[in-house]
């Protein structure tokens, strides 16, 4: 990427430069978030976002006098329809069940044009516990996504992203993991104010947390805004994921039917049918995988951990066995 001449530009929003700040953003996500690190307690193995991505259902609440009507969305790019008036969404969803996966995915149809947001004219995906709390959102994107932004140029990226309007999405992942001094300012600050419409009002703006902050969300907002729940995998969800997992170009008949076994096996047990959270469906395939299916899937939750875990301690190098040894032994102190 090359470094932007502020100079060159006017103070107004040129074309050229919103068309170079998409382009850089395109590029930075089919680099990184269009890569998936497939399994995040084994560094290094990276796959293509969409050789293991399964479409999660998103729910959204339409408030009612009475209580809210729960409506399933049909694709995520539902929620930012043109007419949906709201700018403002908060999407809830229990740990690891795939919201960072989700804005990921956003990212990666946004910038290989495969998505229904091709009138988007930006999109910004941002980390929340990356951000400080005295960091506003323009700042947040120079050090996240747009590195050789000159300093003086984070101005005219404001400029553009407010004259742009609803063509311009910012996603702020992860209200959970963000500072938590954001949350004890009266005043608010840039990123707070974004969300509470104070700046950015025209802006699409996208939040994700953990059920668990949505409390602070209401307290820091008076204003509308959308509700959206993400659901786990249903149970075809499970099977596609599984045969995705385990599918193989070019075509491994071993692996694949080692899948199948798998599959199988889920279906026969109520238990690991509850299995709706990703990144429980992941774990059960590493590990059947590892196994050459030879192991046995226990019945209770609580073995299949133990057996997981004790797998996952096997395949640590050395030097993380040593710091893993170290924190237990801290902990047992
Ligand atoms: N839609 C999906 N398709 C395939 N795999 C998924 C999907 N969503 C999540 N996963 C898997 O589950 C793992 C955890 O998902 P993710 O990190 O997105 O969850 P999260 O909701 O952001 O969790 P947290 O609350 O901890 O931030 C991912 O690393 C990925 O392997
Ligand atoms: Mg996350």
């Amino acid at each position: 990427m090359k470094p932007y001449d502020i100079d060159s530009f006017s103070s107004e929003c040129t074309d050229d430069f919103v068309k170079r700040i998409a382009s850089d953003l395109r590029t930075q996500y089919q680099n990184t978030l269009c890569k998936k690190q497939l399994f995040p307690w084994e560094p290094g193995c990276f796959v293509e976002l969409d050789d293991i991505y399964i479409h999660l259902t998103i729910d959204i609440q339409i408030p009612k006098p009475c209580k809210p009507i729960k409506q399933k969305l049909s694709s995520y790019d539902e929620i930012f329809k043109p007419k949906e008036q709201t700018m403002r969404y908060v999407l809830e969803g229990r740990p690891g069940l795939g919201k960072t996966t989700l804005c990921a995915k956003i990212a990666h149809d946004w910038s290989t044009g495969k998505s229904a947001l091709g009138h988007i004219k930006l999109l910004f995906v941002l980390q929340l516990g990356q951000i400080n709390h005295d960091t506003n959102i323009e700042d947040a994107i120079k050090n996240q996504l747009l590195r050789s932004l000159e300093v003086g140029g984070t101005q005219k990226l404001r400029k553009a992203i407010q004259t742009l309007g609803s063509s311009v999405i910012i996603i702020l992942d992860s209200l959970d993991e963000a500072d938590p001094v954001l949350f004890e300012h009266k005043e608010y600050g840039s990123l707070l104010g974004a969300i509470n419409y104070s700046e950015f009002t025209t802006n699409r703006i996208l939040v994700t947390t953990r059920p668990w902050r949505l409390s602070d969300i209401t307290q820091i907002t008076s204003c509308s805004y959308t509700r959206l729940e993400l659901q786990g995998f249903s149970r075809a969800d499970i099977v596609a994921y599984v045969n995705k997992f385990f599918s193989h170009v070019p075509t491994d008949v071993s692996s694949i039917a080692l899948g199948q076994r798998l599959v199988q096996y889920i279906q026969a047990n109520k238990l690991l049918v509850d299995a709706s959270v990703p990144i429980l469906i992941l774990q059960i395939c590493w590990y059947w995988q590892k196994s050459g299916g030879k192991e046995d899937i226990p019945q209770r939750w609580s073995h299949l951990y133990d057996n997981i875990f004790n797998m996952m301690y096997d395949n640590l190098s050395s030097d993380l066995k040593r710091r893993v040894s170290k924190v237990m032994i801290a902990l047992l102190m």
